[in-house]
């Protein structure tokens, strides 16, 4: 039997430039390409043969069931086909990856995984924001906010202003997250971000304070996803903004 083969494929944060050279070779060689919420439509001129099917899961609104994308992949490679699996970001970064992975083992199926660009730093980086800096922050933490009790007891158990803290999914929790974070003894004052569709068009940075993100101060969502980003780091992509605003500054000076 002609068995087929799935890659598991990360699509960045929107922008198809982010795309790796290996997930534009899987879409181009795909007959069948199964693609999530937050994949960028302008992903699609890629692979324009393939067909495309929808298989988006959003926060509370209907949603195809994980068991159905799971067999949907298992069918396709069953019947020879060279299926896509296009997931945002990294396949294995809060994407729910590695159980697709484990399902494909378990049906026999051949699979690679193509690794994508991370919102979780991505995001911040597309808005200067680095989520490490010497003497700022030695690391991050990545959670997601879809449920406290999966960020209550990450959040809780780190130092106040040890970290970065990430959050995927949060938009919903900000204000909970906010708070809890303020409860465990971190300074209102801590600078705090919120990236809006990075790489997109649709894009927009909020930069604020933890006690702010808190607040009704930051924009509404707009049906777009959001990361959330809360330590010192920040204030360096606010410091990058005014010091490239004053570069643009000088080369229209220069240009008049
Ligand atoms: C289900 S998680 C998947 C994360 C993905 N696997 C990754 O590595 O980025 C989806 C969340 O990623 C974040 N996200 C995805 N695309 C984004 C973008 N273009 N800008 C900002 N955040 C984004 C949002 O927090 C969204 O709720």
């Amino acid at each position: 039997m002609n068995m087929g083969f799935v890659s598991l494929v990360g699509a960045g944060p929107g922008d198809p430039d982010l795309l790796t050279r290996k997930a534009v070779r899987a879409l181009r060689a795909a007959d069948l390409v199964l693609y999530d919420a937050l994949v960028d439509r302008t992903v699609m001129r890629i692979a324009p043969r393939a067909h495309w099917f929808y298989v988006g899961k959003r926060a509370h609104r209907p949603s195809v069931r994980q068991e159905t994308i799971n067999a949907l992949m298992i069918r396709a490679a069953r019947r020879g086909k060279c299926v896509v699996r296009l997931k945002c970001g990294d396949p294995f970064v809060l994407g729910r990856g590695g159980e697709e992975a484990l399902a494909l083992a378990a049906a026999g199926i051949r699979f690679e995984v193509v690794p994508g660009v991370t919102t979780a730093i991505a995001a911040p980086a597309l808005a200067n924001i680095p989520v490490t800096h010497r003497g700022l922050a030695s690391g991050f933490v990545l959670v997601s906010g879809h449920d406290e009790a999966a960020y209550g007891p990450v959040l809780g158990s780190i130092a106040p202003g040890s970290a970065t803290v990430v959050v995927l999914m949060g938009l919903r929790a900000r204000v909970d997250i906010a708070n809890l974070l303020m409860g465990r003894g971190w300074n209102a004052a801590t600078p705090a971000a919120v990236l809006f569709a990075a790489s997109t068009t649709r894009q927009e940075t909020w930069i604020g304070t933890l006690g702010a993100l808190a607040s009704a101060s930051v924009p509404s969502a707009a049906d777009r996803p959001g990361t959330i980003v809360v330590g010192d780091v920040v204030s360096v992509g606010a410091q990058l903004a005014g010091m490239t605003a004053e570069v643009q500054d000088e080369a229209s000076i220069k240009r008049a």
